[in-house]
């Protein structure tokens, strides 16, 4: 998760991860005035929307570049430096959210996330998150994977896609009992002309870094060209995007 973000371009050309993130958000069940944790708050614009809701909110971020631009617009968050898979809090949350996030870290790492959600909710608080399931951006990641072996190099999938009943399992290990789980395709808009160029550059880092790529441009350019067909439609980019979407409580 230590990923170094470009804080401006991700606000301006990316803004719809926390647009997106508003319907996970109605999904939150805490009387007003509790306490709801947005881990892996980014640049804080879902925990402002969390927060005028009316709930006390504490952002979490590992990001130092996101977190400055979060204390920055949003002075009035408690916002704090900690990785998702070793956080703690001082006082016990009624709710921890996510949007986006988990797909970042590795399967592995998972339950030492799970862990520390578990121990930083009360008893029977809510768990409610959204992010990449099972099939997400298959196309895109495919095209890559082409791309790269056809410049002779290897292509890994740098993220976590996992089905319901995986994750589920999972939960249910770390100490939580499911209570809503649902996996959607929701073909998402990119910005602008370039829009999956700019986002395989902003998201897609790890495997152009594992191994030293001499061809990066003209791999991303082969990926973009041959997704043309199935992701460019009237003058506009979109992301092949699947959500899993998961309510779980503390038991
Ligand atoms: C997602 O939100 O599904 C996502 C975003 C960036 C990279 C990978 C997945």
């Amino acid at each position: 998760m230590n990923i170094k973000w470009d804080a401006d371009k991700y606000s301006k050309n990316f803004a719809f991860v926390h647009r997106y993130g508003n319907d996970v958000a109605e999904l939150i069940d805490c009387k007003p005035g509790g306490t709801v944790v947005d881990l892996g708050c980014g640049n804080g614009a879902l925990t402002n929307i969390i927060k005028n809701k009316g709930y006390k909110v504490i952002g979490i971020d590992a990001s130092d570049e996101l977190l400055d631009l979060a204390r920055s617009n949003y002075p009035d968050i408690d916002f704090i430096q900690a990785d998702a898979t070793s956080f703690s809090l001082k006082q016990p949350a009624d709710v921890v959210f996510s949007n986006a996030v988990f797909h970042w870290i590795d399967k592995e790492k998972q339950p030492l996330m799970l862990d520390c959600v578990n121990r930083a909710l009360k008893e029977n608080g809510q768990f409610v998150f959204e992010f990449g399931g099972q099939g997400n951006n298959a196309l895109i990641h495919g095209a890559l994977d082409d791309a790269f072996n056809k410049y002779g190099y290897s292509y890994k999938c740098p993220f976590y896609f996992p089905s319901i009943g995986e994750y589920a399992s999972m939960l249910e290990r770390a100490g939580f009992l499911v209570k809503y789980a649902v996996l959607f395709e929701r073909p998402t808009e990119l910005t602008g002309e370039c829009g999956l160029k700019d986002w395989i550059n902003m998201f897609v880092k790890r495997p152009f870094e594992d191994t030293e790529i001499k061809n990066k441009e003209e791999i991303i350019d082969t990926a973009v060209e041959s997704l043309k067909k199935d992701l460019y439609k009237d003058g506009k980019w979109y992301a092949d995007y699947v959500r899993i979407r998961m309510t779980a409580y503390k038991t």
